[in-house]
């Protein structure tokens, strides 16, 4: 199938990754489409992670209905892929605007400028899909002797950033369930890869190395979090959009799951053996607010659906970075 794609978001972490992944499939000669890349290129967003120049970019903001209509319009799109997003937790905790008007307006803007263009055409949501990118976080926490979220568990987030893509998910569901519309929820575990954003856990603690900073760990670092490469989950995004339109909701997570501190030790330790030089010691700021402790989701819906889709090792894209370095 030749899709017509618009990737929100796509100048960010993950969105680019998947524009990169696409490329190799591309030269691989196992994708064939056009891609529109829509993003406002706010302060993370940077054309320079997407590799090729095989796509045409609209700088535009995913709550303007004019220019997002226009945009379907324009390239007549038969696919969206939405990772538009504010995205970072404490900066949600300050100030929660940007976050309800991106991730919940904004939401509510890409499905109602798709559903407009898509009931224009005569076949109208026929081969069209929209896969919008949510969070394990929406789940809340969840002990690690309690049984893991699946698909079907309640919404609890307890972080702004969360509650603001819980509210979207709604949205999502809400149009899949009243309007037929096209779309699948992923609700995804933490990524890692090149090119993310010096605030997030992991590049912060490569630049404290870097720059020999002492590493700031929240409280006693005690936080579970399941770790998945940005790659690899663009490899499922992929799978789910040659699938087609199911309708559904999936959790798709990494397989290796680390306290904060035990992944930031790990950090340090793989820095000591590619520079063979003492790391800069851990130090623990005090903590967040209501920190959740674990985010635990199934992945059984993910390994019945996506069985041979292998994961790149987190250690071994450390060991990488640095051996880059
Ligand atoms: N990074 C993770 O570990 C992770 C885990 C689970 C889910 N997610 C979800 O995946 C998606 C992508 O995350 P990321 O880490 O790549 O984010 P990111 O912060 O790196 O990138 C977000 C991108 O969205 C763009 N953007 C922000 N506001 C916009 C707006 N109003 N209009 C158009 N573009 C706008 C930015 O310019 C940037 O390019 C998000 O929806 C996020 O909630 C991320």
């Amino acid at each position: 199938m030749a899709f017509r794609l618009c990737v929100t978001g796509g100048a960010g972490f993950i969105g680019s990754h998947f524009i990169n992944y696409l490329e190799e499939l591309r030269i691989a000669g196992e994708f064939k489409g056009q891609i529109v890349v829509y993003d406002l290129l706010t302060y993370a967003g940077d054309l320079n992670r997407i590799k090729t120049e095989d796509y045409v970019f609209v700088r535009g903001d995913v709550t303007d209905r004019d220019l997002f209509y226009q945009t379907l319009a324009q390239h007549d799109i038969t696919h969206i892929v939405h990772f538009a997003a504010e995205t970072h937790v404490d900066r949600s905790i300050l100030d929660i605007t940007d976050f309800i008007k991106t991730n919940i307006y904004g939401t509510a803007n890409v499905l109602a400028c798709a559903s407009r263009y898509w009931q224009t055409l005569p076949e109208k949501f026929m081969g069209k899909h929209m896969i919008h990118i949510s969070t394990d976080e929406v789940y809340g926490a969840i002990k690690a002797s309690d049984t893991p979220a699946n698909e079907a568990s309640p919404l609890a987030p307890s972080n702004p950033y969360a509650a603001t893509k819980a509210a979207a998910d709604q949205l999502v569901l809400g149009e899949i369930y009243g309007n037929a519309f096209p779309a699948t929820i992923v609700r995804s575990s933490n990524n890692f890869g090149h090119n993310q954003n010096e605030e997030k856990f992991i590049p912060k603690i490569m630049a404290c190395l870097k720059a020999h900073r002492a590493i700031p760990i929240y409280g006693d670092g005690s936080q579970m979090r399941t770790w998945l490469s940005a790659k690899t989950f663009s490899k499922f995004l992929y799978a789910l959009m040659t699938e087609g339109n199911t309708g559904e909701i999936i959790n798709i997570r990494g397989e290796e799951t680390l306290s904060n501190l035990a992944l930031a030790q790990r950090i340090r330790s793989i820095y000591t053996r590619c520079f063979g030089c003492e790391a800069a010691p851990i130090t623990h700021i005090t903590d967040r607010k209501n920190h959740d402790i674990f985010y635990h989701i199934d992945n059984e819906k993910q390994f019945k659906r996506f069985p041979e889709i292998e994961f790149e090792s987190l250690s071994d894209f450390l060991e990488a970075t640095f051996k880059d370095q």
